[in-house]
């Protein structure tokens, strides 16, 4: 299947040439894994968080996504395939939300008519691993592109922040990105801090569990600020934003680690004391950290991250990546590891998928 990368991701390719004028586009998204995370925001509506996120956007796992534009009165016709099967209604609550993002996208457009949509994820859904962020980040780029739209990158990420997936701004970048916190046009989309080949990062997850989370992403920002450490954590952000930013720089792999793990950590302390509490962690997440703190106590440098849900993300360098693969492979928490790496970013398919 041949691919095109976006404006600003892939810097080998010459889109000048891609002007979509068909009024159907096919996207395929990584998701991204946030080194200090976006959790609690300034306006829910709009996803302006309260502090700047640090991601790493992932190469293998992906959401592909196909938008046909019809230029008809119509209801969007929405189908969705989570695993291996054929596809079929999207789950209601996930649909409504891809329902509510085309009509803003028709908006922004200044166009009527109607979309058909089906959209694919390579890993499961709502598990923490940031599906919605790959999902509405080819959502968004396939139906820019279906309605014969060629954006700036820049664009791309402010609007795919407007499906209410924050996270999504970043995940239409690749490689190391920033998103901040301001509330201007300019200051809320996602940019690209170094790309992919700038450090060879490997993201080895451990699956302890696949099922839906209880509790949103949503949710879990509507109730951050309830918790009284939620202050605290947003004083120590700047420092290590910071600490991050130049981890990335000089390639620092102890440096960023250390910093991820306990923003990770600190995360979790936020959620579990809001009001109400929420423990996305599970006893199969408690092994895993173990095992990572066993790995480096035998001298594999390997770090810790969780986002909403129980698995954890293990940081490290290619060299380890199987050691940190197989090791955590062998806890019977682990139902099954994904091993990822950075990658470049999204991609323009010709291939679609109706
Ligand atoms: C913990 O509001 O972007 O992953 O819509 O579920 O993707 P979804 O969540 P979003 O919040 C992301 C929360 C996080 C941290 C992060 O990725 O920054």
């Amino acid at each position: 299947m041949s691919g095109r990368g976006f404006p600003g991701n892939r810097e080998d390719e010459d889109l000048s040439t891609h002007k979509a004028t068909v009024h159907k586009a096919t996207v395929k998204a990584p998701p991204n894994i946030a080194f200090i995370k976006y959790w609690g925001a300034r306006d829910l509506e709009r996803a302006i968080p309260f502090n700047p996120s640090i991601s790493m956007t992932l190469e293998r796992c992906y959401s592909r996504c196909t938008v046909e534009w019809l230029d008809q009165d119509g209801e969007h016709d929405i189908k969705w395939r989570g695993g291996g099967g054929g596809f079929e209604a999207a789950p209601p609550a996930f649909a409504e939300r891809i329902r509510a993002h085309l009509d803003r996208l028709r908006l922004w457009a200044g166009v009527g008519g109607c979309f058909r949509v089906a959209t694919e994820n390579s890993f499961p859904a709502a598990a923490g691993l940031a599906s919605s962020a790959s999902g509405f980040a080819a959502l968004t780029l396939a139906t820019t592109r279906a309605l014969g739209h060629n954006l700036a990158v820049s664009e791309l990420s402010s609007l795919a922040r407007a499906s209410g997936s924050g996270s999504a701004a970043r995940s239409v970048l690749g490689g190391y990105v920033e998103w901040p916190s301001g509330d201007s046009a300019e200051a809320c989309h996602a940019y690209q801090l170094a790309p992919a080949d700038h450090w060879s990062l490997c993201d080895v997850i451990a699956l302890v569990e696949t099922g839906p989370k209880a509790v949103s992403s949503l949710d879990g920002h509507r109730r951050a600020e309830s918790s009284p450490y939620f202050v605290r954590r947003q004083e120590l952000l700047p420092g290590r934003l910071e600490a991050v930013r130049e981890a990335i720089t000089d390639r620092d792999f102890a440096r960023l680690g250390s910093v991820l793990e306990a923003e990770a950590i600190d995360l979790h302390c936020v959620a579990m004391t809001s009001q109400p509490p929420i423990f996305y962690w599970q006893p199969g997440t408690l092994s895993v950290l173990a095992a990572i703190r066993q790995l480096r106590r035998d001298g594999v440098a390997a770090y810790a991250t969780m986002d909403a849900g129980a698995n954890v993300h293990t940081l490290c360098q290619p060299d380890d990546a199987e050691c940190v693969a197989t090791r955590l492979g062998e806890l019977e928490a682990v139902g099954d590891v994904i091993s990822d790496r950075v990658g470049p970013g999204p991609e323009i398919q010709d291939e679609h998928l109706f």
